[in-house]
């Protein structure tokens, strides 16, 4: 089936490369329909886009018969993929920062479709704290950055800045539709973040984890088309967009939840359960009374990763658990492959000098009945990507023999 990408074309001298973009594009059967910004429609005429794309070129939001008959919405809906080429500083500020000032910001607000921008400008520009704190923000929200890269720019400056080519870009589109399609069909359930138990009203027992690895995975699963659940405790990170979110607090309030979501295909346990909670939660604060010592009564919380791993009825075909361990890392986590009955296991060091909890890289091994992989230190962003490929790679195997 043809895919149809919306193009948002904001200003910057990379602009003119965009009629030759929409020519590759098509010759890999896939549509494009334009925005021009006004900033953009000053290096590349709406003609000139009309002509390749063979559609009319959308860039006035109060255009009353535009939106009577293809508005912001509807223009979002018909996509496959919304592309912003050239992605300029400011349109990234803009879309970080949630304006909806004119067409293409609006539309960027509106849409639920996937998003991938290929930034260009000068070098001072992308190497701004305001630009690289942008994009964070953006990449955290899913978005898909292509570039950009090092050379020669129009301003006569060198360095990183330069807008990816537009072979290049079409080709991270393709790759992009193709991946879509790998776990189509199959359901994932990702558990993420802390669990939080009640001690009394006012406190309570939790570990220290972000969601950042647990949220990036469900969000590489969706990406590869798995229908996604995201069973998270409390945590800063944003719901992934295309992914069914269930907020949780406590580690029997995850595991209904995770039983409410079966039957499914995948499951990856990356929440940081509390394993024990109070026996008996106190209905009011409990108070010091001039003692200086306290004895807290602590019993097991379910095993949520033991019990998908272990059961009887429709046992998902692939269960994946994490361990966070600050020594012997391999030797802990293969015997804890064995004892919660999963079939792989992430571990990773998460001792202090590895700032891996809250923070943005993890190093970790894959355990799995075929031995141990060292991947290299890399993005949660990209573990999350690398681990949702390998399971389709698994699911494509399972299903093969
Ligand atoms: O037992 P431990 O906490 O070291 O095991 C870590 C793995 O088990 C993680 O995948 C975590 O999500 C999962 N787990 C769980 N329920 C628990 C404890 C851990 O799902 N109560």
């Amino acid at each position: 089936m043809e895919k149809r990408i919306l193009l948002i074309v904001s200003g910057g001298i990379a602009a003119v490369k965009c009629p030759d973009l929409i020519h590759r594009l098509s010759a890999r059967n896939i549509a494009t329909r334009c925005i021009l910004t006004s900033s953009g429609a000053e290096f590349v005429t709406p003609l000139s886009l009309a002509t390749f794309s063979g559609d009319k070129v959308y860039d006035e939001l109060f255009c009353l018969t535009d939106e009577s008959q293809m508005g912001h919405i509807e223009l979002s809906r018909r996509a496959d993929l919304i592309l912003i080429v050239p992605a300029t500083a400011h349109i990234l500020a803009r879309m970080a920062s949630g304006l909806a000032d004119d067409l293409a910001t609006t539309v960027l607000l509106a849409t639920d479709k996937p998003v991938m921008v290929a930034p260009a400008m000068n070098v001072q520009m992308w190497e701004h704290a305001a630009t690289a704190h942008n994009l964070e923000i953006l990449k955290q929200r899913g978005i898909m950055v292509i570039g950009p890269e090092e050379g020669e720019m129009a301003c006569g400056e060198y360095g990183f800045g330069r807008m990816s080519e537009p072979e290049d870009i079409v080709n991270a589109i393709e790759k992009y539709f193709s991946q879509g399609n790998r776990l189509r069909n199959k359901r994932a359930l990702v558990t993420s973040g802390p669990t939080i138990e009640a001690i009394d009203p006012a406190r309570c027992i939790a570990s220290r984890s972000s969601g950042k690895q647990g949220h990036a995975i469900a969000n590489a699963l969706a990406h590869l088309g798995a229908k996604t659940t995201l069973v998270s405790g409390p945590s800063n990170e944003p719901d992934p967009s295309g992914v069914s979110v269930v907020h949780v607090q406590s580690a029997r309030d995850m595991l209904v939840a995770c039983k409410d979501s079966l039957p499914t295909d995948i499951v990856v346990c990356a929440a940081a359960v509390s394993d024990w909670r109070t026996k008996k939660e106190s209905q009011s604060k409990l108070k010091k009374n001039g003692v200086d010592q306290k004895v807290l009564e602590l019993i097991l919380n379910p095993d949520i990763l033991a019990t998908l791993s272990k059961l009887s009825k429709e046992r998902p075909s692939l269960v994946v658990g994490f361990a966070a361990e600050t020594e012997d890392v391999i030797a802990y986590a293969t015997k804890k492959r064995m004892t919660k009955g999963c079939d792989w296991i992430v571990a990773n060091d998460i001792s202090t000098k590895t700032n891996t909890f809250g923070g943005e890289n993890n190093t970790v091994n894959l355990i799995t009945s075929d031995g141990v992989e060292n991947w290299p230190k890399m993005t949660k962003t990209q573990v999350a990507e690398k681990l949702a490929l390998r399971i389709a790679d698994a699911l494509d195997q399972s299903a093969k023999g």
